[in-house]
């Protein structure tokens, strides 16, 4: 039984990566990147509760392949399949969660070479501070606004942060935030959602290996990390 609950959200198709297969189920290594991403996730210190949110048609197959993995690290496992909006697939493995997870963070697979060294830190600031946390890299482009083509203005880089995952939240909080989230509106992620139910929401170092595979080169880019011929 554990505390500290990770959710993997894999039901994406991944179309922009140009694989006939969902992104979480293309090659990566001797893997795929779910894979990848799940050998993250268990190598954590403190041993997760781990749901992996994956397209309805796969589901069968997550846990027949996975399934030996988790038990051999001692961690609960469950599958469960996604919806149309990554929003939706959250809500699908927060709702699986047993009681007794106080603690919450939601992870793309598509972000499959993340040390589990984050995950670690990411759980014990959700603990030591009580709000949410997510990880992010400070804005190394410079960034324009932009109207009908033009450049209008630069924004200052020094106040943002381009941020990634696992981002971590109390449970109760992320079920609130859920809750209450509107239907209608396109978060782009969790902490947008968390922050939209008017919850505190901090930043930590993120890490360079956490980039999300979106592009094929992308997928280049994680074989190299990997030290893998590429597919
Ligand atoms: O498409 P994108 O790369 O931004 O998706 C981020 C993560 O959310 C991926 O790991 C993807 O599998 C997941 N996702 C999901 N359900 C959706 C859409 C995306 O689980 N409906």
């Amino acid at each position: 039984s554990s505390t500290v609950a990770v959710i993997l959200v894999a039901a994406g198709s991944g179309t922009r990566l140009g694989h006939a297969e969902p992104k979480a189920f293309v090659p990566l290594g001797e893997s795929t990147i779910l894979g990848v991403a799940l050998d993250a996730v268990l190598g954590m210190h403190e041993t997760p509760h781990v749901v992996v949110v994956a397209p309805a048609d796969r589901v069968a197959e997550v846990q027949v392949r996975f399934a030996e993995v988790a038990a051999a690290a001692s961690a609960p496992f469950d599958v469960v399949p996604g919806g149309a909006s990554r929003q939706d697939s959250v809500e699908a493995g927060l709702a699986v969660l047993p009681r007794l997870v106080d603690t919450v963070l939601v992870h793309d697979a598509a972000r499959p070479l993340t040390p589990s060294l984050v995950f670690d830190e990411v759980a014990a600031a959700v603990r030591s501070r009580g709000h949410g946390i997510v990880p992010g890299l400070p804005v190394v482009d410079t960034i324009k606004r932009i109207e009908g083509g033009h450049v209008v203005s630069t924004v200052d880089r020094s106040v943002l942060a381009a941020v990634q995952t696992p981002q971590g939240f109390p449970r109760e909080d992320l079920d609130d935030a859920f809750a209450s989230a509107d239907p209608t509106f396109e978060y782009t992620d969790d902490a947008a959602i968390a922050a939209a139910a008017g919850f505190t929401v901090d930043l930590v170092p993120g890490d360079a290996r956490g980039f999300k595979i979106t592009v094929p080169e992308d997928l280049r880019r994680a074989e190299q990390h990997l030290g893998v011929a590429p597919h």
